[in-house]
């Protein structure tokens, strides 16, 4: 591998169109993301199709800029790297098809990142030394996942959500607030102003001895049940609501990834994924670390969600490897996380 090496990374898995080129897999010199979320607030969820259609009118641009601003040159690169699922296939489609035409013309190795993957891969672009084996936590909109890493390649799922996901709940409570979308953000800063002891709410699959999985339906369930029921009294502080929510979400993470530590010990604890943004489950993340004897790293919250360096950062690593994709790559909406 070259000294100085290159990659563009392009993610397009959800409602971001999204592009950077990071140096040697630990330096973003450009990250730039076309956001959807004013197409998508008044639906209250984002709309595929109207997704993918984004894509396709954002993608060329979005590269341009990233080059642009990097300094960089198509012909400086040494790889692409694309996020190829899990995700919504359409939008996955468009980061994938400009991936291979651009590895083709341009004659260069295409890197095929799994998107959860892409998202612990954050953590490398924050100058923190990571010492294998880790365990991380990738909480977004569509996965809660505990991985434990052994190294580049080497990951094993140790626990997951068994029907929502984390972030997933948080839009979800969040439409019934009328708070638009995403909801994550909107939650949090109601919950600021919340007495998060004023209800309590079930913390799922909590006393099943040794379980690394999470559940977070009956949460959501309990939670629009309560607001339906106390609307129509008229009563409920919506502040405290939110603040009582977000406390069982972050209760449930803490207990869980403590739970897998003493199962798979690591030295570090890497918290990932677009939920990791939130400043409470940080807060509290961190401080139980501190109690475990555990480092505690996570990007900063403009990397916990998604973005294009973190492909590019993950990229580098497998190109590494030597994991090049066929030219004849797909897009997989259900793309599993395996070693590789
Ligand atoms: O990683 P991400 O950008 O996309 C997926 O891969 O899903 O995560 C988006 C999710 C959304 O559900 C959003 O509500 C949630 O992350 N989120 C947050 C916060 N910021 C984003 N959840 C809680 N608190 C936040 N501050
Ligand atoms: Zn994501």
């Amino acid at each position: 591998m070259p000294h100085r090496t290159l990659i563009l990374g392009l993610e397009s898995s959800c409602d971001d169109t999204a592009a950077a080129v990071v140096l040697n897999g630990r330096h973003i010199l450009s990250n730039i993301i076309s956001s959807q979320n004013d197409l998508h607030h008044r639906f209250g969820g984002i709309v595929p199709e109207i997704a993918s259609r984004r894509h396709l009118e954002m993608i060329n641009p979005v590269i341009d800029e990233a080059l642009a601003k990097g300094g960089v040159t198509f012909g400086e690169l040494e790889g692409i790297a694309v996020s190829h699922g899990p995700g919504l296939v359409g939008s996955l489609l468009v980061g994938v098809a400009t991936a291979k035409a651009l590895s083709f013309a341009l004659d260069l190795p295409l890197i095929a990142v799994n998107h959860i993957e892409g998202h612990i891969y954050a953590n490398f672009l924050t100058g923190a030394a990571i010492i294998f084996p880790i365990l991380c936590l990738v909480v977004s909109g569509g996965h809660t996942s505990l991985i434990y890493m052994r190294d580049h390649g080497e990951l094993s799922v140790i626990g997951r959500t068994r029907d929502d996901a984390a972030g997933e709940v948080f839009d979800k409570v969040a439409r019934a607030l009328s708070l638009g979308f995403p909801g994550g953000p909107a939650i949090e800063k109601l919950a600021q102003c919340g007495d998060p002891s004023a209800f309590s709410f079930p913390r799922a699959l909590m006393s099943e001895e040794g379980k690394l999985d999470f559940s977070f339906s009956g949460l959501k369930t309990a939670v629009l049940n309560f607001m339906r029921r106390e609307k129509e009294k008229g009563s409920v502080k919506m502040e405290d609501l939110a603040a009582a929510f977000q406390e069982a979400v972050v209760d449930v993470l803490v207990e869980k990834t403590t739970l897998a530590l003493r199962q798979y010990p690591a030295r570090q604890l890497l918290l990932a994924g677009g939920v990791a943004a939130n400043s409470e489950l940080r807060r509290r993340m961190r401080r139980r670390m501190v109690e475990e004897g555990v480092e505690f790293i996570s990007p900063p919250p403009q990397l916990c969600t998604d973005n294009g360096a973190m492909i590019g950062a993950a990229g580098y690593y497998a190109l590494r490897r030597g994991r090049l994709a066929s030219p004849t790559l797909n897009a997989v909406s259900t793309l599993a996380l395996e070693s590789v």
